[in-house]
Formats: structure tokens, C-alpha cells, sequence
């Protein structure tokens, strides 16, 4: 190889629909290998409650991207924290999380120049020694070259039944029903839009936890790194 090729640092993708657990197994497994962890609809979540709060224009493309490199974000850390998210020094953590700010998390991210604007901020999480990013692009697009891609899924009605369990379990008073339709509402819009829809990406390891713990996954994973670094040689994983 080209020693003035710089290498880049390893990254694992984990995509897969929503309420697939893909956020708790990819901190763990960050956590467990000492990387950093990208939690892309995150970034797509903050972006909502800025452009929703500030009736902002989403057609101006400069000033879109302006907004997107001013963001400061904070993420909390580990245990109780691990959910907490900081813009611009403001602990945004409900607000990121309501049901409106999801749904018009992913009605916004069908527009192309959303998704261009938030892209450099993304590939910017990769840094050494590594990193564990979660989404729907992540080994389509976003990293395309990752050296592990998984494709996380579960049946909609576990995976609404989960997220029920987390809203009870935060005092958050919903029908189940209720986040079944949602969730299927917008599975539906990640999946059939043109820029960057949510598939499975090519030679992406699928995993279906519907009947697994997230510790069963999480175990998955490292046994999928272990056989990666060993089928590299000591490679970059
Ligand atoms: O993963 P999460 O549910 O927090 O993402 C919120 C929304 O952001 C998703 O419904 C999806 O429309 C969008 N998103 C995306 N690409 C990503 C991550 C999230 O389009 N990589």
C-alpha cells in the first residue's frame, strides 16, 4: 500500500429501522472497545428542534449549512447520562425526543441539502482509535468503507412494544397501539426516499433481535469484531 496513504480510523456501522435497539447496543459496544460513538439521528433530531424553533428557511442552502456547522453539541457520557444531549450549552435531551420533533426529524431528512449539510459533520466523529456509528446511511453512505457494517432490525410490533415499555418505564403515559402506527409511518418514509433510503447496506451482517437481549446482541457484535480482526491479521478493528 501507499505509505502516503494515511489510514483512517476503523469504523463499525450499525443501521437498521427505529426502536431497533441500535443506540444502547452501539454505545455498549463503543464503550466496550474504547471507541466514540456517533448517534446520526441525533444530529438529525437537534437539527429539527433548531430549524422548528427558529421557523427556519429550508431553502436558504448557505445559511442551512451555516446553522449545521454552528451547532454545539454535547453528548452526555455514560450511565444515567448516557441519553443527555446539550445544544449550544441548553440540555435539549426531552426536547430532541417528543413525538413531534421525530416526525419532523425524518420529514426533514428526506431533503437533499439537509442530509449534504450534515454529512461533513458526521464523517468528522471519525477519529482515533475508532468508532461505532448508528443510523440509517451509515454503511451506505456515510462511511461506505467501514470495516464492519451490521443491520440491526426486529418485527415492528417488538420493537413498538419496547419502545412502550421505555416511554411507561419514563412515566411518559402512551397507547401502544399508537406507537406501532407511528413507527411503521416513518419505517415507511426512511425506507422509500430517493437520497439515501434505509436498506440493507452490501456486505452488512444482518441481525434480528427480536427474540434476543440487548446483552445476547452486544455479544454478537464483539464476536463479529473478534472474527474481523482476526480474518485482517491484526487489522484495523
Ligand atoms: O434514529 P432516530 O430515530 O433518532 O432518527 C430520527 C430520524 O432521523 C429518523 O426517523 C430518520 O428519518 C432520520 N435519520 C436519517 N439518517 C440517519 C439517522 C436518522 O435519515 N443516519
Amino acid at each position: 500500500m501507499n505509505k502516503s496513504v494515511q489510514k483512517k480510523s476503523p469504523v463499525i456501522c450499525i443501521d437498521g429501522p427505529s426502536a431497533s435497539g441500535k443506540g444502547e447496543i452501539s454505545r455498549r459496544v463503543a464503550e466496550k472497545l474504547g471507541y466514540r460513538y456517533l448517534d446520526s439521528g441525533m444530529l438529525y433530531r437537534i437539527l429539527a428542534l433548531e430549524v422548528d424553533r427558529r421557523a427556519f428557511d429550508l431553502g436558504d442552502r448557505a445559511a442551512l449549512l451555516n446553522l449545521v456547522m454552528s451547532l454545539e453539541i454535547e453528548f452526555g457520557g455514560s450511565g444515567k447520562l448516557a441519553d443527555a444531549v446539550k445544544l449550544n450549552g441548553e440540555d435539549v435531551s426531552f426536547d430532541i425526543r417528543t413525538d413531534k420533533i421525530s416526525k419532523f426529524a425524518s420529514k426533514i431528512a428526506v431533503i437533499p441539502s439537509v442530509r449534504k449539510a450534515l454529512l461533513n459533520r458526521q464523517i468528522a466523529f471519525r477519529v482515533p482509535p475508532g468508532l461505532v456509528a448508528d443510523g440509517r446511511d451509515m454503511g451506505t453512505v456515510v462511511f461506505p468503507d467501514a470495516e464492519l457494517k451490521i443491520f440491526l432490525t426486529a418485527t415492528s410490533v417488538a420493537r413498538a412494544e419496547r419502545r412502550y415499555k421505555q416511554l411507561i418505564g419514563k412515566g411518559i403515559n402512551v397507547k401502544v397501539e399508537e406507537i406501532l402506527r407511528e413507527l411503521i409511518e416513518r419505517d415507511e418514509r426512511d425506507k422509500n426516499r430517493t437520497l439515501s433510503p434505509l436498506l440493507v447496506p452490501k456486505k452488512s451482517i444482518v441481525i434480528d433481535s427480536t427474540t434476543l437481549s440487548v446483552e445476547q446482541v452486544v455479544a454478537q457484535v464483539m464476536d463479529l469484531v473478534t472474527n474481523k480482526r482476526k480474518e485482517d491479521n491484526g487489522g484495523a478493528l
